[in-house]
C-alpha cells in the first residue's frame, strides 16, 4: 500500500516536473575535515590555511580526505544589498582566498550556514537570503555547505531545507548539501531528494555515552543510507582526547560501515600518531567508500555487545563491538547473521591480517569498547526474502524476555494471588 503511493506520488512529481537533488554528488560518502568538535568559533584564516597544509603533510588527501570544511563564526555582517561577508576580523582576506587557497592544494572547499534568522552561534542566518547566500558561495568557490537549524522561527524543516536546495541548483555549480536538522523531523523520509547527506541525531559529544546514544538511535534507519544521501550520526571526536584508543577504533569503525560522512574533528596540524593511526586505516576506509553505498544493519544487540553486518561489492563486513566493561566473547554465525553458508574467508581490518577459511561461524575476544572488523569474501546466500531488521527485532525480543523473565513471574504470581483471593472464594 505504501509502495503504491510512493510509486503514484513520484509518477506525478515526474509528470509536474519536480525537481529531485541530482547534483551528482555523494556517491560515496564526503571524507574530510570540519572545525567545530576541536575549535568550535575560536577559527581563523590562518588556522584553515595550516590545516590544509596538514591535509598534505600528514598524507590525508592521498587517502581521500579532501573536504576543508569551516564551521560556524566565519560570518561578519550582511551589506546594505544584503550580500553577506566574513568577519573581517578573522577572516581579513574573504572567503573566496581561503577557498582558492584550499582549491591549489587539491582540497574542495566547505562553509556553514543555518536555515534560520541566526546560527546557532547567533551569527547571520540564510534563511530569506537563500538565492543570495547560494550566489555568494558559488562566486567563493565553495564545495559543500552544511545548513543548520537554529532560530528557525518554528517553520517546518523541509520546506526550509528545499529553498537553499533549489537556491544551491540555481547557481549551477555542484555543491554537497548537508542538512543539519538533528533528525528532528525525520530526515531520512524525505532529505533523499532535497540534501545529499542528513544529521540522524542531535550533536556528538566528547565522550563514550555521547557514541553509544547515537548508534542506539540508528539502528532502524539504516536501510536509509545510499548512493547520493547519506545518514550522518555526526562528525568524528577521533584525536579530541576522552576516547581510548579501542573506543576510538569503534567508533571509526562504525561510522565507516553505517556509511557516513567520514570528517575528522582533530586538530591535524599536530596529530597523536595513534590517532593518524586510526584514521589513515584504509581497509577501514574502503568499506566506507565501498561502490555498493549500503550501511551495515544490526543484527544482533545485547546487553554486552552488537553485532552489526552488510554487504560490500565483494562480499561482506562484520562488526563484532563490545559495550561491556570487560573482554567478552563474541561469536559470528554465517546463517543468522549474514545470511550466507559455504567456505568464507575472514580478513581482520584492524589487524590487517588473513584469519583463514570458516565454515559456519567465527568467534574472536574483543577487549572492552573494542571492536573486530572483518571482511567476509565466498559464500553464498541462503535466503532471497532474509530480512535484517526481523532478525534484529527477534534477538531484540529474545534479549526482553531473557532480562526481564524474573520480573514477569514474579508479576503472573502477584495477579494469580489476586485472582484468587477475588475470584475464588
Ligand atoms: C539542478 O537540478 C537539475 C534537475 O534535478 C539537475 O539535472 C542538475 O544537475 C542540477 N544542477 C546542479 C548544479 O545541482
Ligand atoms: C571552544 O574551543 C576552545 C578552544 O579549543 C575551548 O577552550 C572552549 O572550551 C570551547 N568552547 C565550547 C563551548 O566548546
Ligand atoms: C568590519 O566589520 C564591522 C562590522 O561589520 C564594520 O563596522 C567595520 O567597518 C569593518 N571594518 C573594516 C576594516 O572593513
Ligand atoms: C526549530 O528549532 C528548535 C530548537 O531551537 C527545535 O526544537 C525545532 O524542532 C526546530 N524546528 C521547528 C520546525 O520548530
Ligand atoms: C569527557 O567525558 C566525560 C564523561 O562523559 C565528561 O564528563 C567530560 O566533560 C568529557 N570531557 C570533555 C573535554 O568533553
Ligand atoms: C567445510 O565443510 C566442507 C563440507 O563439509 C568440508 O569439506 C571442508 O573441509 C570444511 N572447511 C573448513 C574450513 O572447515
Ligand atoms: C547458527 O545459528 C543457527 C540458527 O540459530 C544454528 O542452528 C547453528 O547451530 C548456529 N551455528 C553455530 C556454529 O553456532
Amino acid at each position: 500500500m505504501n509502495s503504491m503511493f510512493t510509486t503514484l506520488f513520484c509518477l506525478i512529481c515526474v509528470i509536474i516536473g519536480v525537481n529531485g537533488l541530482n547534483n551528482g554528488l555523494g556517491r560515496t560518502p564526503p571524507m574530510g575535515w570540519n572545525s567545530w568538535n576541536k575549535f568550535n568559533c575560536t577559527i581563523n584564516e590562518n588556522l584553515i590555511k595550516q590545516i590544509a597544509d596538514a591535509f598534505i603533510e600528514y598524507g590525508l588527501k592521498d587517502i581521500g580526505y579532501k573536504y576543508l570544511n569551516i564551521d560556524d563564526c566565519w560570518e561578519g555582517e550582511r551589506d546594505e544589498q544584503g550580500y553577506i561577508h566574513a568577519s573581517n576580523t578573522t577572516f581579513p582576506s574573504g572567503i573566496k582566498a581561503l577557498a582558492d587557497y584550499a582549491h591549489s592544494k587539491g582540497l574542495l572547499f566547505g562553509i556553514y550556514s543555518d536555515a534560520g534568522f541566526l546560527t546557532c552561534a547567533g551569527r547571520i542566518g540564510s534563511l530569506g537570503f537563500e538565492d543570495q547566500d547560494a550566489m555568494t558561495y558559488a562566486s567563493w568557490g565553495v564545495d559543500y555547505l552544511k545548513y543548520d537549524n537554529c532560530n528557525n522561527g518554528s517553520i517546518p524543516e523541509q520546506g526550509r531545507y528545499e529553498i537553499m536546495r533549489d537556491s544551491l541548483n540555481a547557481t549551477g555549480r555542484p555543491i554537497f548539501y548537508s542538512i543539519c536538522e538533528w533528525g528532528t523531523s525525520q530526515p531520512y523520509l524525505w532529505a533523499d531528494s532535497v540534501g545529499n547527506s542528513w544529521r540522524t541525531t542531535g550533536d556528538i559529544a566528547l565522550g563514550w555515552s555521547s557514541i553509544i546514544d547515537i548508534l542506539q538511535q540508528h539502528h532502524k534507519i539504516t536501510q536509509y543510507a545510499g548512493p547520493g544521501g547519506w545518514n550522518d550520526p555526526d562528525m568524528l571526536q577521533v584525536g579530541n582526547g576522552n576516547l581510548t584508543i579501542d573506543e576510538q577504533k569503534s567508533h571509526f569503525s562504525l561510522w565507516a560501515a553505517l556509511k557516513s560522512p567520514l570528517l575528522l574533528g582533530f586538530d591535524i596540524r599536530n596529530p597523536p600518531a595513534d590517532t593518524l593511526e586510526i584514521v589513515k586505516n584504509t581497509e577501514i576506509i574502503a568499506i566506507n567508500q565501498d561502490s555498493l553505498g549500503k550501511s551495515v544493519n544490526i543484527v544482533q544487540s545485547t546487553k554486552y555487545f552488537d553485532i552489526w553486518t552488510g554487504e560490500l561489492s565483494d562480499g561482506h563486513v562484520a562488526l563484532l563491538f563490545n559495550k561491556a566493561e570487560s573482554t567478552t566473547t563474541i561469536k559470528l554465525n554465517f546463517t543468522t547473521h549474514l545470511n550466507i553458508q559455504g567456505e568464507i574467508s575472514i580478513r581482520d581490518l584492524w589487524e590487517h591480517e588473513d584469519k583463514g577459511v570458516y565454515n559456519d561461524s567465527y568467534s574472536r575476544d574483543v577487549p572492552k569498547h573494542g571492536i573486530a572488523v572483518l571482511k567476509l569474501t565466498g559464500g553464498t546466500k541462503i535466503s532471497e526474502f532474509y530480512d535484517f531488521i526481523d532478525q534484529y527485532n527477534s534477538y531484540a525480543l529474545r534479549e526482553f524476555l531473557i532480562n526481564y523473565s524474573v520480573f514477569m513471574l514474579i508479576f503472573i504470581i502477584v495477579i494469580f494471588q489476586y485472582y484468587i483471593r477475588y475470584f475464588c472464594k
